[in-house]
């Protein structure tokens, strides 16, 4: 009790506040979400996410090389083609844009680790994460075309694969289908509780990925629901995930936190392009210090339980640490 206790005694030095800090932020664990558009010949700033990019095949792969020269040395990726089509052909076509991204990487950048980001719906002319009957979307007939697209993306070179689609089964028909091809070495991080957000808005743009009707709703949870995200985490993890995933990250502080505590696999949180986008505005106003707000930021996700952050700050964070 006060005065024997003084709790400002440890935060007058600052050599002793760093001693004894309870959490850090490593670049190890910084993950950069990139993207690919295919036919592109500029790389083009996207608008609701200033500093982020729609790369073309040759500047995707100088942006890699910075990324590991800086100290990032794992990317995920979004490939945006130039053809759509009902069944998103483009997703598992072994000359896809983010095949051939993945095949450019690995051979300019070889040690940087390539994850594979897998989903319809950058491919489908609909928008959705699927395969589509009238304005259902079918779960069964759709894990056939993850799987392909998983296994595509290895043989393309990826180190990782992490499905985004929210389908039932997925992870275990995922691994199953790379091991069928001999990739048992593969993990998977699966984007397991990925809520219906509002803040995946700039990526959509970005992406070109917003569905042409309804929403994502039938597929992603509902943002209200805590106990549906530990059984979509405890269900992936029986299926066979390395890792798992929870996704938006600041609004969702609790399900990491409980996510953590509920499993002793690692935590990766994707802190999204509205949460990034957020940042920006204010910051560009002069309305907040946007290097400490994106650090406190990357600190409470880490906080919360996540080991792992997929994050657009990653390649401004590998600079602010060192
Ligand atoms: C594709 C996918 C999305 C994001 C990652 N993978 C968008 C969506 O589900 O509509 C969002 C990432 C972000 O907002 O930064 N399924
Ligand atoms: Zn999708």
């Amino acid at each position: 009790m006060f005065p024997t206790t003084r709790m400002r005694r440890l935060r007058e030095h600052s050599v002793v506040r760093d001693m004894v800090r309870e959490t850090r932020i490593s670049v190890d664990g910084l993950v950069a979400p990139l993207f690919v558009v295919e036919g592109a010949t500029a790389r083009e700033e996207i608008r609701s996410m200033p500093g982020q990019y729609r790369h073309t095949l040759a500047s995707l792969v100088d942006h890699c090389k910075m990324l590991w020269d800086l100290g990032v040395k794992s990317v995920i990726l979004f490939g945006i083609p130039e053809v759509k089509d009902a069944v998103g052909t483009g997703a598992y076509a072994a000359d896809g844009i983010v095949q051939k991204a993945m095949t450019a990487i690995k051979k300019a950048v070889p040690q940087l680790l390539v994850i594979g980001d897998v989903c319809m719906c950058e491919y489908t002319s609909h928008g959705h994460c699927g395969i589509i009957e009238g304005e259902r979307l079918l779960n069964d007939p759709t894990l056939d075309l993850l799987v392909k697209t998983a296994v595509s993306q290895v043989e393309a070179g990826a180190d990782m694969i992490a499905p985004s689609d929210m389908m039932d089964g997925r992870i275990g028909a995922i691994r199953e289908g790379l091991d069928d091809k001999g990739f048992t070495h593969i993990p998977i991080m699966s984007y397991a509780a990925k809520f219906a957000s509002a803040y995946y808005g700039p990526f959509r743009d970005a992406a070109d990925s917003a569905p042409a009707f309804g929403d994502r709703s039938s597929y992603q949870m509902d943002p209200a629901c805590i106990n549906q995200a530990l059984m979509e985490v405890e269900l992936d993890i029986e299926e066979g995930a390395d890792i798992v995933m929870v996704k938006p990250a600041l609004p969702y502080l609790d399900v990491i936190r409980a996510v953590r505590e509920t499993t002793l696999k690692p935590v990766a949180a994707y802190n999204v392009s509205g949460e990034f986008a957020m940042i920006k505005a204010a910051a560009a106003n002069g309305w907040i210090d946007e290097k400490r707000v994106a650090l406190e930021t990357l600190l409470s996700i880490t906080r919360a339980g996540a080991s792992i952050i997929l994050t657009y700050y990653a390649e401004d964070a590998a600079r602010w640490l060192k």
